[in-house]
């Protein structure tokens, strides 16, 4: 049959936002990992959709291995960029992250989608996907195609939606 085209993914956002928990739910049933621990530098992993074979990587988001982050700008098609909508004393820093990202170089001037999970929408008091994209400005993202879900990763909700979004980006 016919390939799938290959498309590299980075998936992005601040450390317990929930990044390892989506891409392991968006891989096959049978490579699902047992439990998902904070991520050591990154970890690439693949998933399909119906016309798409993704390479993800999944970065860590602890500080201290946010600038790995930049080396692998270059090579990424798309951009996966995960929220913990509960997490509101973080939020700025959140913002800091996607600015930093928005403004390097290598993303700058690209029209590079950007997939944004406003995630763990099922605690009690999580913001909603609206009120999560006002506080990061994402209308002031002009340049790129770029969408929001609201997502629950460990029941698997929102999901499928968001990756329907990313594959009608790239073909
Ligand atoms: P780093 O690898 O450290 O950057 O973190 P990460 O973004 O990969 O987060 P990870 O997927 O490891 O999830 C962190 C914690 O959040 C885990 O305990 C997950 O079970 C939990 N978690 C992830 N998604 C959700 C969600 O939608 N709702 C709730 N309640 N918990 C979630
Ligand atoms: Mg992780």
């Amino acid at each position: 049959g016919l390939k799938k085209k290959e498309v590299n993914v980075l998936c992005l956002g601040l450390d317990n936002s929930g990044k390892t928990t989506i891409i392991n739910q968006l891989k096959p049933s049978n490579a699902h990992a047992q439990d998902i621990v904070p991520t050591i530098g990154f970890n690439i992993e693949k998933f399909k959709t119906s016309s798409l074979s993704f390479t993800v990587f999944d970065m860590s988001g602890q500080g201290r291995y946010r600038n790995l982050w930049e080396h692998y700008y270059k090579e990424g098609q798309a951009i996966i960029f995960v929220i913990d909508s509960g997490d509101k004393l973080r939020m700025v820093v959140a913002k800091e992250e996607l600015d930093t990202l928005l403004n390097h170089p290598d993303i700058k001037h690209r029209r590079i989608p950007i997939l944004f999970f406003a995630n763990k929408m099922d605690l009690r008091d999580a913001l909603s996907a609206v009120k999560v994209s006002q506080l990061l400005c994402l209308e002031n993202i002009k340049d790129k195609p770029w969408h929001i879900c609201a997502s629950d990763a460990v029941k698997g909700e929102g999901l499928q939606e968001g990756v329907d979004w990313l594959q009608d980006q790239i073909r």
